[in-house]
């Protein structure tokens, strides 16, 4: 696991976006795993704006993103591919892109199907990760094991507590969701987490430095060969 710090989040965009294009220029018909929140924003302005301004071509990349919803209807603001869309995915040439849908009948076959599109397309290149302040990866959240494949997952407290700032109020927040396992993203070839601000601190610290624990999903990242972390200062006050 290699870790940089940097001043500013907005260096973090700017160096996480230099990975994520320097992938694409290696390699024009890459997979890409990516991720929702706050954290990716400015990252994924970087990359719109090398878009914009002709470096990069996104038409051969596919995407696949950690995660979405369950219980949302179709469009609403908040689910996780209106975010994609209204954050990157209208503004680029992306070849084509997937999420988990939250809505399907039979979401276990959903949950199968997500896992095979990724393993037809011949996996994920790069993944790009935030990280809960409880730790945990996608919505992979603190438990007694590690998940493996694609999964139906139930928030944890914090998470929904976390993510109520995206809702009218905390009863419309969704309490489950379906979510790439562990087993999926230490699939990807190579993994960029990035952590922004204090509320980062602990998770960032028990990743690093504590035990490898499924109490902590992202302290399974320090057995992956190929993991950048990017913090900011905050992120890594800590350390
Ligand atoms: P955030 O979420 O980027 O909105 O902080 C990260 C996460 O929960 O994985």
């Amino acid at each position: 696991m290699v870790v940089h710090v940097f001043d500013t989040p907005a260096q973090v965009a700017q160096a996480a976006a230099a990975v994520i294009a320097a992938q694409v220029l290696q390699k024009p018909d890459s997979v890409l795993g990516l991720a929702t929140g706050s954290t990716p924003m400015d990252t994924y302005r970087e990359l719109i704006s090398l878009h914009r301004g002709g470096v990069l071509d996104f038409s051969r990349v596919k995407s696949y993103n950690l995660d979405e919803y369950v219980g949302l209807p179709a469009g609403h603001p908040e689910s996780y591919v209106s975010f994609m869309k209204r954050n990157l995915f209208d503004h680029i040439n992306i070849g084509s892109y997937s999420l988990p849908d939250g809505s399907a009948r039979d979401l276990q076959r959903e949950c199968e199907s997500y896992e095979q599109a990724i393993r037809d397309d011949g996996g994920i290149d790069l993944q790009l990760l935030g990280i809960g302040n409880n730790g945990h990866i996608g919505f992979n959240e603190p438990g007694k094991a590690f998940t493996y494949s694609t999964n139906l997952t139930t928030l944890a407290q914090s998470t929904i507590d976390a993510n109520k700032r995206f809702f009218d109020s905390i009863d419309q927040v969704p309490r489950q969701a379906l979510s790439m396992g562990i087993g999926t993203i230490m699939e990807a070839r190579s993994i960029l987490l990035l952590a922004l601000g204090e509320a980062k601190a602990q998770a960032v610290y028990q990743m690093i430095r504590g035990p490898i624990t499924p109490r902590v999903p992202a302290s399974i990242l320090r057995g992956h060969a190929r993991v950048t972390v990017m913090l900011d200062k905050a992120a890594a006050a800590r350390l």
